[in-house]
């Protein structure tokens, strides 16, 4: 299905089919979480940590904190505040792992929609967390890269309040004249998250090529937009590569029928 060779990126060929399908699936549900309505369960804590050495793109890793979260968050005037909370998951990352940001939002963006579809919501967090509580999950040489609250959502129908700029704003040409792979890969970037919703992605289309770029490329932001490109297009026929000057990532895709 991938193309890969030795320059490849490293999530190239990562992910199988049945994967990206589901999370395909879950982008249009997942919002970020932050009232529980319980903890995750027993079978879904068991899923979550197959989840986690599955998804983990070379470098990276997850930890799940099964309960004691009630500390995790330092709460911040005017921010959302968190209810329900006791357990999370703590994404950590090689500390000489090559765009570490970019990596680690791609590992992590993929536990939280796989999350999503085991009925468990989750937030990114890089801000207003406690850094104590992540750093006793480091082994030696790693670094903590975010943390995300996990739990049964106590609204499950909270994608429906998540605010995003048009698809034009994203786009620098007509993503209506763009191949129908291309338009609902963008439209599943439009959907991702990023950190306080900045959505920093532009996009555009020439030839065959998805052309995705944001001002300081390499952030977990973009990690994350990746992985809803990558699973958008899980039924073609495609290939990565980094942009020339390192500012982005091109995605050559051609829609192959047998796999729709
Ligand atoms: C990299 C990253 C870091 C984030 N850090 C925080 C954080 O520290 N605190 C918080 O409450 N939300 C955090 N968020 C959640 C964003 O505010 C949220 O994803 C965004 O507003 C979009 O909302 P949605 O995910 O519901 O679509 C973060 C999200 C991302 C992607």
């Amino acid at each position: 299905m991938t193309k890969t060779d030795g320059s490849a990126p490293l999530w190239q060929g990562f992910y199988r089919v049945p994967q990206l399908r589901r999370w395909q699936r879950a982008i249009a549900g997942r919002f970020a979480c932050r009232v529980f309505a319980a903890p995750a369960d027993v079978s879904q804590l068991s899923a979550l940590e197959y989840a986690a050495q599955r998804v983990c793109l070379p470098g990276t890793r997850i930890a799940l904190v099964s309960s004691g979260a009630e500390g995790l968050v330092i709460p911040v005037p005017l921010f959302p505040k968190f209810e329900g909370l006791r357990q999370y998951a703590v994404l950590l990352a090689e500390k000489d792992l090559p765009v570490a940001g970019l990596i680690a939002g791609i590992s992590g963006q993929a536990f939280t929609l796989e999350a999503w579809h085991l009925g468990v919501g989750s937030c990114w967090m890089t801000g207003n967390y406690r850094r104590s509580l992540a750093k006793a999950h480091c082994r030696e040489g790693e670094q903590v890269m975010a943390v995300m609250p996990l739990g049964q959502p106590q609204d499950p129908a909270g994608a429906l309040k998540r605010q995003r700029k048009d698809l034009s704003a994203l786009c620098q040409d007509d993503p209506a004249a763009w191949p129908h792979w291309a338009y609902k890969a963008a439209e599943a970037v439009r959907q991702a998250p990023s950190a306080i919703n900045r959505q920093p992605w532009r996009m555009s289309f020439s030839g065959a090529t998805l052309l995705l770029t944001s001002p300081r490329f390499g952030s977990i932001d973009d990690g994350i937009a990746i992985l809803h490109l990558e699973a958008a297009s899980f039924h073609c026929e495609r290939s990565w590569r980094f942009a020339g000057n390192q500012r982005g990532v091109l995605l050559k895709a051609e829609e192959s029928c047998d796999t729709i």
